[in-house]
């Protein structure tokens, strides 16, 4: 038998044995490396008769070809086998229990901005925003408020450098001031943001939120600051009728000012708003003093017109019957499951409703 025959032989059995791929690597080094098998026959080519020359050369080449196709379809094999392996390892068990679906809540404060921002767009209020980080300029002295106020004392404000030039806003009143000075009357605005001051027990915390109104036009009087809180306060509470009333009141940057209070009574140990004879303050208002508009550089002979703060986490106290006002910070998930929102609530009670 050939030399040529021998290899061919003893390779093929070889490689059809059960392979790893560096088995498979090392036949290949042994037939074609440098010094492989076949790669020696090759160089035996120039002393071999010139008569065989040729016959030995295509037999050769042959092999040649025969081996390397059969390894490359053994590392192909190998590779494949492989892959399956893997795949087979990654399939999906459908048969294991689904995952709970766990769905986030909307925080009370947050649907009742959505509820009060919705409202008031309606009756054609844009909505605008102001930073946390105010300067005292615009949450005071734009505001006429004057150096003594004592609103500006350190126990009411959260300054934030010894010069009390930078401060926490006390008020969303600064964004009345904001809105102005970029822009041209007439203004009708709300305002939702959070606002601070140091004071904390059952019914105030040091950050709490409120909205800011305002409405400033050629013609704008008191009566049409009372229609837009009564229909705001209607809207909001979800009732036909309400007994509200203004309060003389006092703001720098109002004039006159009033407090408005809204009627209601306990009706089996739950809160009823609109009726009874109790009263309840909700929020601050009045025309906008004629010093603010100055400062604003809105023309006082031609603009005038009213503004109001609501407090907001009362009104979502009131309305969803929260009672602690503290527990609306602590993030406690219970509670924020129990009263909290489901993403896809639209707020619907001022839309289609009958009346
Ligand atoms: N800024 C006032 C407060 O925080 C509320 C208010 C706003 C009053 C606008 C009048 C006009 O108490």
């Amino acid at each position: 038998m050939s030399d040529i025959k021998k290899i061919k032989d003893e390779f093929i059995s070889k490689i059809k044995g059960n392979l790893n791929l560096d088995q498979v690597n090392k036949i290949k080094t042994d037939l074609f490396g440098k010094n492989g098998l076949i790669s020696s026959q090759f160089k035996r080519l120039g002393s071999i008769e010139s008569s065989e020359r040729k016959k030995f050369a295509s037999d050769l080449n042959f092999v040649k070809d025969e081996l390397q196709d059969l390894i490359n379809k053994k590392i192909q094999e190998i590779e494949t086998k492989k892959i399956n392996k893997k795949l087979e390892n990654e399939k999906v068990d459908i048969t294991l229990p689904e995952r709970p679906f766990v769905c986030g809540k909307i925080h009370p404060v947050s649907q009742v901005i959505d509820e009060i921002s919705s409202i008031f767009s309606e009756i054609g209020f844009s909505v605008e925003e102001g930073p946390d980080i105010e300067n005292e300029y615009n949450n005071f002295t734009a505001l006429n408020t004057p150096d003594n106020h004592p609103a500006r004392d350190m126990h009411d404000t959260f300054y934030l450098d010894q010069k009390k030039e930078l401060l926490l806003r006390t008020h969303t009143s600064p964004v009345q001031i904001r809105t102005m000075i970029n822009g041209k009357p007439p203004f009708k605005i709300i305002a939702p943001g959070r606002t601070y001051r140091s004071d904390s027990d059952q019914t105030h915390a040091p950050m709490f939120h409120q909205v800011e109104g305002l409405h400033i036009d050629q013609n704008i009087n008191m009566s049409h600051l009372k229609g837009c809180l009564n229909h705001f306060i209607k809207e909001f509470f979800e009732v036909d009728k309400i007994k509200m009333r203004f309060r003389p009141s006092h703001f720098p940057f109002t004039e006159p000012s009033a407090e408005v209070d809204i009627g209601y009574q306990i009706q089996n140990g739950k809160i009823k708003i609109g009726e009874g004879n109790k009263w309840l303050e909700i929020l601050g208002c009045g025309m906008v003093h004629p010093n603010v508009l100055k400062n604003v550089k809105v023309d006082t002979k031609k603009f005038q017109g009213y503004a109001f703060g609501i407090g907001i986490d009362r009104l979502a106290m009131l309305k969803y019957g929260i009672n602690d006002l503290r527990a609306f910070f602590e993030c406690d998930y219970r509670w924020l499951n129990n009263f909290g929102f489901d993403p896809l609530d639209v707020p619907t009670n001022y839309r289609g409703r009958s009346r």
